[in-house]
């Protein structure tokens, strides 16, 4: 089978990363999980005390600085200058700034230019929010996935409680709702559908169902190219 472009967008917790993850496997394809490279931008920055709404700051910082993907046993690892930062990355402060770091021009342009390198040879299952629209606006396959603000809330807290982190759940749910509103209104690329995207509710559907609706999207899609 040719091997094809999928880009998956959709806000925070809307399973992006867990499907875009089993499609990568079961075609061999590289994933690309964009959010991670803003998120290890968001924990530099933290960590070297610049500004979050500093965007020159930001952005000399991002060109300084080396973000490398790389494919490990249990998954994405994700390095910033040779360190591995994969589960620092996660920490609520960076989850609670990311959408700031994000919103810059300048900041978006170069992260752009980085994942539209990693996805020039296609066989990608790439994940984000602007993945459809701005970084791989040829992508064979999109898929715009959604689900309801109190079943992303939900998912989220029992992956914390599976990895013993305790969350209020009222908590999680509003920041997940004030991360939609950032992430949709921002100026620069905001998460929308592209016009060419497939819309997937995820809600009430299992990991397996929604893999299997994408997959029959990509053999569609295969068949045609
Ligand atoms: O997918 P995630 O929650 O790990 O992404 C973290 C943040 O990064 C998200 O709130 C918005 C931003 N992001 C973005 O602006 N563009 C992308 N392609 C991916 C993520």
């Amino acid at each position: 089978m040719k091997k094809i472009s999928i880009a998956i967008d959709g806000p925070a917790s809307s399973g992006k990363s867990t499907v875009a993850k089993i499609l990568a496997k079961d075609y061999g394809y590289i994933y690309i999980d964009t959010g991670s490279m803003y998120r290890a931008l968001t924990y530099m920055a933290l960590k070297e005390k610049i500004d979050v709404n500093n965007e020159e700051d930001l952005d000399d910082l991002l060109k300084r600085i080396s973000i490398a993907l790389k494919q490990g046993k249990s998954g994405q690892q994700i390095f910033v200058d040779k360190k591995e930062v994969t589960e620092e990355i996660r920490i609520p402060d960076v989850t609670n700034n990311v959408s700031n770091v994000s919103a810059h021009k300048k900041v978006r342009t170069t992260m752009v230019k980085l994942q539209k390198n990693y996805g020039k040879h296609g066989g990608v299952v790439m994940d984000g929010r602007d993945i459809g629209t701005v970084v791989l606006p040829n992508a064979q396959v999109k898929i715009f996935l959604v689900a309801s603000v109190f079943e992303r809330a939900q998912r989220r807290f029992k992956e914390n409680q599976m990895k013993g982190i305790l969350t209020d759940f009222n908590t999680l749910k509003d920041e997940i709702q004030r991360r939609d509103f950032l992430d949709s209104t921002r100026k620069i690329s905001p998460l929308v559908q592209a016009e060419d995207a497939i819309l997937l509710d995820t809600t009430g559907l299992n990991i397996a169902e929604v893999v299997d609706e994408i997959k029959k999207l990509v053999s569609e899609k295969s068949k045609i190219s």
